[in-house]
């Protein structure tokens, strides 16, 4: 760690650019979010929460109508079961009806709702709904604050890890809650491979790729990516990380282990005290959070006490819950645990021999029972614990963030990650009459472990309107919905026409199919295409494109659809294509002009993800309540200002003896004032509570009033010698100027030296001296007679505006640029020391000045 950091400080001092953008990682867990921040000037580390502490539950909850984060969302629960939302992560895009919200409703107690686009809202019980996405998106905007007060700057990129099994859908759930909180999306990360970032940063590797598994145990699911490092072996040669294959299990992690706990301890109660607490909430939700603290002891002891003062019927529960009894309880999990690492190395090609270690990381690494299982499977000599656990993942995804966003110089790692799933594009194959059944043509574009970053172009040889499907092949989970989107393409016949008269044969419809860095799939480019007649080429050509689509034998099932290499694509990059299937136009270089863009219509078809009217929505939403918290907390900045200045008059009304308030004011002041406080208190106490920021300020104005007069005399009494000492500071000063001047113009009568200034210039001066020492002597005489408890006859400020005007007079003379007169000529003209032609001199200004 200190060494990433040392490292970091070090390439950070040597940044590329001068307008450093901050870069946020967030790792958003089921149960934790860790965050971390790229940003000049800020040491590289996890970025801490208001409390300090280094990772922040992954809770949004209400206390009334006190909006709450982390742990005191968290610990609401027990109180407020149906206004503190937790593991919100099994939400993200799941349908209403999913397996996904069926396990939701066992863990949790919040109620759901359905959303217009099928997805779940929450409902709070004053009835108001949040979607998932809304929920999370305060989650980012709380994490994106603290990351804000950190950089002291505005916080927009952020770069979010994902587990690699997540759908399109998810992904886009996940970019929607960022845009919702008002951030933008520079990547999505899987969280192995963010895993696997950090551990190759302080890590060097040779030519030969070293494999290590991350196993990734986590609260919603166990994850294992096999990942192949290598450099070309020479210090500056950038390291290569590949991800070669993904093991995962979306139903085993660290929350169904608490589940399984809280079964203990509800079928220990119910047995117990023959009362059925799951009707009741509140028992419910404290049992949950005792679950969660027993498993902690148990996974360092053999037995933990429970105890939960009144958790429901004003019962005291009390038990023992040994580590066996839980192990038992979670027996069929046993070989789920390390199956993931079997089913990545499966996907990569590779068994264990070719594996260096298996690296454990994730918060349920460290559950003794999936620790075990995994020693067990893979042989204790094998396994890894030279990573953070919890923190790896984020750290990771930082360093990636940092060298995507391109502005700070980190260790160059090259990372290649990839898909677990089959992604296929559908689509009709042409009839010739009306009356046929078309045949649905499926070809896998993408088969599982294709990289992210590809793109592959499909060609189709057909003359009618038509649609392409994009879809997993198969459900990614039991469940789900496979298909992602379908683009109706139109006016092909149209730009057939163009082509041909612009001298191509054979047109034909091309479609480019993106997977993105970020793991979205979408359809890029559709357009017309047709070669323009060279002699060179066309014979090849023609050939090629009559292979394709032209006829509709049945037989011919693959030959329908022709992809391109993909190589010839591949090393472009894909770019992100963001949620919403905005497509980025490829940059349009020179385009041939033997190629039309089709027009396309985008239809999602399971989930779609939220429209922009409906993402501005939300975030109007979540202004209006970030409004409402910043002027409740204004008010109540308000009414503590003005209570605490309450206490402030009572006391300076009750201190005894002469104390300069009492030297300062009247009997009658201080009735007045005294009566005043109780009238404010008084309001306080009856209407305090209804009140408005206005009426809490207006009330503290009102009762200044009263105070001001005295501590305006306080403040002159205590401001007048100073003043006064100032004033004739001053006059001092000029005294001693006009008496040197008088002797040098005197030295000059006498046929000596040239004096610096003329008599009229010293007279001027001597007559603004005098005058300001009639009106001090004047008003000091008044003053003398001034009671502590009357005003002053003069002010402080006055006496210290008169003395300015005598200082900038003798300044004035003092700054005078010298005209050095002709001692020649003693003309009353070259006395006033205005001849042109003269050699005009300045002296050092302000020497004089500070030597006064
Ligand atoms: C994996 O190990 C097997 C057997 O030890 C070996 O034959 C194979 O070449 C290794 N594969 C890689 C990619 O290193
Ligand atoms: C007035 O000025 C003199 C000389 O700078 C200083 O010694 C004296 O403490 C001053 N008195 C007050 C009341 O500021
Ligand atoms: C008086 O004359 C001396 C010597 O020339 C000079 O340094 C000084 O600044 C003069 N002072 C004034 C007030 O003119």
């Amino acid at each position: 760690m200190t060494r990433i950091t040392v490292f970091l400080v070090l390439c950070l001092s040597i940044f590329t650019q001068n307008a450093l953008a901050s870069v946020l990682a967030i790792d958003y867990g089921s149960d934790w979010i860790k965050a971390s921040l790229m940003s000049p000037g800020v040491p590289f580390d996890v970025l801490l929460d208001r409390s300090s502490k280094r990772k922040i539950q992954s809770t949004v909850g209400w206390k009334r109508e006190d909006r709450l984060f982390g742990s005191d969302a968290f610990n609401v629960a027990g109180r407020f079961p149906t206004d503190s939302f937790s593991s919100l992560k099994y939400l993200q895009a799941a349908s209403y009806d999913s397996q996904s919200v069926s396990f939701y409703k066992s863990i949790s107690q919040a109620e759901l709702a359905e959303t217009s686009r099928g997805t779940v809202a929450l409902k709070r019980p004053d009835g108001t709904e949040w979607s998932v996405e809304e929920l999370i998106a305060m989650q980012l905007a709380y994490i994106r604050d603290l990351a804000e007060s950190a950089a002291q700057e505005k916080v927009v990129d952020v770069i979010l890890t994902v587990p690699p099994y997540y759908t399109v859908q998810e992904r886009d759930a996940v970019v929607d809650a960022i845009e919702i909180a008002g951030m933008k999306t520079l990547a999505l990360i899987h969280d192995g491979t963010a895993v696997a970032v950090n551990y190759a940063m302080t890590r060097t590797f040779s030519e030969k790729p070293e494999y290590h598994v991350i196993y990734d145990a986590g609260a919603s699911s166990i994850r294992a990516t096999i990942v192949g490092f290598s450099s070309e072996g020479k210090k500056s040669s950038p390291t290569t990380l590949t991800v070669k294959g993904v093991g995962y299990d979306r139903s085993t992690g660290g929350t169904e282990l608490d589940r399984r706990l809280r079964e203990i301890l509800v079928n220990d109660f119910v047995k117990k005290h023959k009362k059925d607490i799951r009707q009741d909430k509140r028992g419910m939700a404290k049992l949950w959070k005792e679950a969660g603290r027993v498993k902690a002891i148990l996974s360092a002891n053999a037995e933990a006490m429970s105890s939960v003062e009144s958790v429901a019927f004003d019962i005291d529960y009390r038990s023992k819950v040994t580590r066996k009894e839980f192990e038992n309880a979670c027996k069929d999990l046993k070989i789920r645990f390390a199956k993931p690492i079997f089913d990545a190395l499966s996907h990569a090609g590779l068994s264990l021999d070719n594996v260096t270690s298996v690296i454990l990381a994730g918060g349920a690494s460290r559950t003794p029972m999936i620790q075990a299982a995994v020693k067990a499977a893979v042989g204790e000599s094998k396994i890894a614990l030279n990573v953070n656990a919890d923190e790896a993942a984020v750290l990771g995804a930082a360093l990636h963030g940092a060298s995507l966003s391109r502005q700070f110089k980190t260790k160059d790692i090259r990372v290649t990650d990839i898909t677990p799933y089959d992604i296929q594009v559908s689509y009709n194959s042409e009839t010739k009459s009306n009356a046929a059944q078309p045949r649905v043509i499926n070809t896998v574009v993408f088969p599982s472990g294709s990289k992210h970053g590809n793109k592959k172009t499909l060609t189709f040889k057909r003359k009618d309107d038509f649609v392409l499907r994009l879809a997993y092949k198969s459900a990614p989970v039991p469940g789900y919905p496979t298909d992602i989107l379908e683009v109706s393409i139109s006016g092909i016949q149209d730009a057939y026409e163009q082509l041909i008269e612009s001298g191509a044969t054979d047109p034909v419809v091309k479609a480019t199919v993106v997977l993105s860095e970020s793991g979205f799939a979408n359809f890029q480019d559709v357009v017309a295409f047709g070669e323009i007649k060279d002699d060179s080429l066309t014979g090849k050509l023609k050939s090629l494109l009559n292979n394709v689509g032209s006829t509709e034998s049945e037989s011919e099932k693959e030959t329908e659809v022709r992809l391109s290499p993909s190589s010839t694509v591949a090393s472009e990059g894909a770019g992100e294509t963001s949620g919403d299937g905005k497509e980025k136009k490829e940059k349009e270089k020179e385009k041939p002009k033997d190629t039309i863009p089709l027009k396309i219509e985008t239809k999602w078809s399971s989930i779609p993800p939220m429209t922009g009217a409906e993402k501005r929505t939300a975030r109007d939403r979540l202004r209006t309540i970030d409004l409402a918290e910043a002027a409740t907390r204004r008010k109540e900045e308000a009414r503590n200002a003005l209570e605490a200045y309450l206490y402030r008059v009572r006391d300076l009304l009750e201190e005894e003896g002469d104390t300069p308030f009492r030297k300062c004011s009247t009997e009658e002041e201080r009735k007045a004032l005294g009566k005043k406080l109780e009238d404010t208190f008084d309001w306080l106490h009856e209407d305090g509570d209804h009140a408005s920021t206005a009426d809490y300020v207006k009330h503290r104005t009102d009762l200044e009033k009263f105070e001001r007069p005295v501590v305006y005399r306080y403040n002159e009494i205590k401001e007048f010698p100073h003043a006064l000492n100032n004033s004739q500071m001053w006059n001092w000063q000029t005294r001693m100027f006009i008496t040197e001047a008088k002797m040098n113009l005197s030295v000059e009568a006498q046929g000596g030296e040239v004096a610096r200034y003329t008599q009229e210039e010293v007279d001027s001066l001597e007559k603004t001296l005098k005058e300001h020492e009639t009106w001090l002597n004047e008003v000091v005489e008044k003053q003398k007679g001034v009671m502590y408890y009357e005003d002053p006859a003069v002010e402080a400020g006055e006496l210290r505006e008169r003395a300015k005007v005598l200082e900038s007079a003798l300044q004035r003379m003092v700054r005078k640029k010298v005209t050095r007169r002709k001692t020649t000529s003693s003309s009353s003209s070259s006395r006033e020391g205005t001849k042109t032609g003269t050699k005009v001199e300045s002296e050092p200004t302000n020497t004089k000045h500070d030597e006064l």
